[in-house]
């Protein structure tokens, strides 16, 4: 049954081809249409997009009452896998204790304790809970197993839920090789790899690259987990720059990675390096995180005026931001980094996507991944920061949707 979606006062495509005006609001960078119609087809495809008045006839319509349509969030940076509690942590920060990543432990000690089922159940929630705030695709990292079968199990878990599954065996150096770093890389670097790649349970690497903790990984060992990686087929991602000026960024354009996150400590020859790789590596931002940390946020606005490639994401993690929620990194962007209300959104879909080796658009041929959101226009996800307007659209049970948006 094709489904026709009318009463769209306004979507955004991510075609600049099809920016109708209002250059001021954003328009052609996310190519948005007014009064708009979609069609989907049985399959769950896009058969057809433009203004309502022109919409072809459909099995079924729904009429979206005059709500906004976005294309879904794509959250390409996640920590979703991990057991256990660290609020503690958390209100110790607003207090004062600075972040240096040995919290990770906790989440280790806690993740190794639970079955898989658990496991399960928690990472189900998680992803259940980012659909309801409008996410629709999400990338899942490992990084709290730390031991072979832990990290594959973790990985397993994570591949029931997405394809974008990343290998974050070198998140941290666990207690039991705190003498023994260069055993721990090798560890990675040699079986753990190997394992993952055999298994087929990863899309890509990543490493957290971050000279000032001791229990994250210097540039040397990085560029060793990262090549390694790249040698097995893997996609590489990288945690850099997050706790002060670092090697992570050079090294993330020097070895092609397809995302940079955090970037929160850049200096003029990191930017000049992540403008050199535009096309290839995203600057993905994480400013739940500076949030989280009370940290200084990034420079989104120097960034996009250099003409680099700038991601959003919510890092969804126990440790330095236990937010799911992509309106919210939106709404950071846009008051704390300098974005505009389209270039958050754009960062949040169709670079986000990128950084995944996809593309986000909605268009006929692309799968029916859309967002509704409980306003007329996406300014409203920054401008109603903290209110839940927007959630994945279930093309099966419309849900919500008796009254219109009532402006
Ligand atoms: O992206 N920086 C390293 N990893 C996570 C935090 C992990 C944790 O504290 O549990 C991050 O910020
Ligand atoms: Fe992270």
């Amino acid at each position: 049954m094709s489904l026709l979606l009318t009463g769209i006062a306004e979507l955004t495509t991510n075609d600049p081809a099809r920016a109708d005006g209002h250059a001021d609001r954003g328009d052609a960078l996310l190519g948005i249409v007014r009064d708009a119609a979609v069609v989907v087809s049985a399959a769950g495809d896009i058969e057809w997009v433009g203004p309502a008045a022109d919409a072809p006839d459909a099995d079924e319509r729904r009429d979206l009452g005059g709500r906004a349509v976005v294309p879904g969030f794509v959250d390409s940076h996640t920590h979703l896998v991990f057991a256990g509690d660290r609020s503690a942590e958390f209100a110790a920060r607003m207090t004062g204790t600075p972040y240096d990543g040995g919290g990770i432990a906790v989440s280790v000690a806690a993740t190794r304790g639970a079955s898989d089922d658990e496991l399960r159940r928690l990472v189900g929630r998680r992803v259940a809970e980012m659909r309801a705030q409008g996410t629709t695709t999400v990338e899942i990292k490992s990084g709290y197993g730390l031991t072979l079968d832990d990290e594959l199990r973790s990985l397993r878990v994570a591949r029931e839920v997405t394809p974008h599954t990343t290998f974050l065996g070198a998140h941290v150096v666990p207690p039991e090789f705190a003498s023994r770093r260069a055993d721990y890389v090798d560890l990675v670097t040699g079986p753990m790899i190997a394992a993952v790649t055999a298994a087929g349970v990863a899309e890509s690497i990543d490493v957290f690259c971050e000279p000032r903790s001791s229990h994250a990984f210097d540039g040397e060992e990085s560029r060793a987990v990262l090549e390694a990686g790249r040698a097995a087929g893997l996609a590489l991602r990288v945690h850099g720059n997050q706790l002060g000026h670092g090697p992570g960024v050079q090294l993330a354009c020097e070895l092609g990675a397809r995302s940079v996150d955090h970037c929160t400590y850049l200096d003029p020859a990191d930017v000049e390096a992540l403008v050199a790789a535009r096309g290839t590596t995203v600057a993905t931002l994480l400013p739940g995180v500076e949030f989280s940390t009370r940290s200084p946020y990034p420079d989104a606005r120097a960034l996009l005026d250099a003409g680099v490639d700038v991601a959003l994401a919510s890092d969804c993690n126990p440790g330095t931001c236990y937010s799911s929620s992509i309106p919210f990194a939106i709404a950071l962007g846009v008051r704390e980094m300098g974005m505009t209300p389209a270039e958050a959104l754009h960062a949040a879909t169709a670079a986000s996507a990128r950084s995944l080796g996809l593309e986000r658009r909605v268009a006929p041929g692309f799968p029916a991944e859309l967002a509704v959101l409980e306003a007329p226009s996406h300014l409203h996800l920054a401008y109603r920061a903290g209110v839940p307007i927007a959630r994945a659209l279930e093309l099966q049970e419309p849900v919500g949707l008796q009254e219109p948006v009532g402006l």
